[in-house]
């Protein structure tokens, strides 16, 4: 197993996921902030590992500051860190958690506190993962052919994968023909991320760009989607990577089903509808440049969201790590917050 997000005594180590397939290089950092920027420039990326590393960078902040600055310097690490990407909920739900933290702990005990709520957020996404992987598992027919898009694998989740979880417990069930990874425009995260993880796991794998979808689900035989999620509105709504919501109504138009594998710490309660979830921005230059060499006329405007949201109706199931939720999701939803407590206003 790779992990994406690891602490080690006194420090985080992340695998640097901008450089990979290419290399598998891990970065060792000690400050709050060079996680910020680690989280900002998606060195750590997926929803559940961006919380994890958030939770993490607190308590680095916590480690480095003079005791009498300690409260001061945590606080301040928790509005920075909540200013790196908007999308995910699991960086605001695992930064809700230290921040309880903060504000119930005597200073003496903090850094022992936050530590230990850090490792326990960690344990519970690495606990979560597994226990999607083989529930999405469930959901794949044998001798399937199954497509995802984007990276919710181990790396993305900190631990065994969401979607990529399933699809990858699936094989280890003997039930996969083949997984369809779609390249993920403009970063390549199914490209570079995706495939890399599936050919190591021994998953017979085909990549596609993302306007091939349509053309294969017409022509071929695609038996499901799964995909993660970063974050899922009360109703069902969900927002993942950008290009999400055109697979999902192609899978609608070809009656392919369509799944989200996500944690409890990616449904957000205190959104009625995916409308008001906040959409992520990113430089026009991940899409005006390619391996660094310009290939649009600098006339042009650009537009690059890094997500979009696919309606509740487009999605068949969500498969959490409480179980899997068929429609109407708003009821299956809400019941679920009443087992876990989940993020409410
Ligand atoms: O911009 P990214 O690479 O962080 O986006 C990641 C995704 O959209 C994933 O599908 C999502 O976070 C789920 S990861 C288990």
């Amino acid at each position: 197993m790779t992990y994406s997000v690891e602490w080690i005594d006194d420090h985080i180590r992340l695998l640097d996921q901008r450089l990979l397939p290419k290399q598998e290089r891990y970065l060792d950092l000690f400050s709050s902030d060079e996680v910020a920027a680690a989280i900002r420039d998606m060195t750590v990326r997926g929803a559940p590992a961006i919380g994890v590393a958030a939770a993490y960078a607190v308590v680095l902040a916590a480690r480095s500051a003079p005791h009498a600055d300690v409260r001061e310097a945590v606080g301040n690490a928790i509005t920075s860190l909540s200013q790196t990407r908007p999308t995910a909920v699991n960086l605001f739900a695992a930064l809700q958690r230290m921040q309880r933290v903060l504000s119930s702990c005597p200073s003496e005990d903090l850094i022992k506190s936050l530590t230990v709520e850090a490792v326990r957020i960690h344990e519970e996404e690495i606990a979560s993962s597994e226990r999607i992987s083989e529930l999405g598992a469930s959901l794949i027919p044998g001798g399937a052919t199954v497509l995802t898009h984007c990276n919710a694998g181990m790396i993305a989740t900190a631990a065994h994968g969401t979607a990529l979880g399933a699809i990858v417990e699936a094989h280890r069930q003997g039930k996969i023909e083949r997984a369809i990874a779609t390249e993920t425009r403009p970063l390549l995260q199914g490209a570079r991320l995706t495939v890399w993880e599936l050919v190591r796991e021994g998953v017979a794998t085909t990549l596609i760009t993302d306007s091939m979808v349509g053309h294969f689900m017409r022509t071929d035989r695609i038996d499901c989607v799964m995909v993660g999620a970063d974050r899922i509105a009360a109703n069902g709504d969900v927002a993942n990577k950008i290009g999400t919501y055109s697979i999902a109504v192609l899978a609608k138009a070809h009656r392919i089903p369509f799944y989200v594998a996500a944690p409890s710490s990616t449904i957000d309660l205190s959104l009625r509808n995916g409308d008001t979830i906040e959409i992520e921005q990113r430089d026009v230059s991940e899409i005006t440049t390619i391996a660094g060499t310009e290939v649009a006329d600098a006339g042009a405007t650009v537009w690059n969201p890094a997500f979009d949201v696919t309606p509740h109706q487009l999605v068949t199931a969500i498969v959490t790590e409480h179980g899997i939720l068929m429609t109407p999701l708003r009821r299956g939803l809400r019941m679920l917050a009443g087992q876990t407590g989940g993020r409410r206003k």
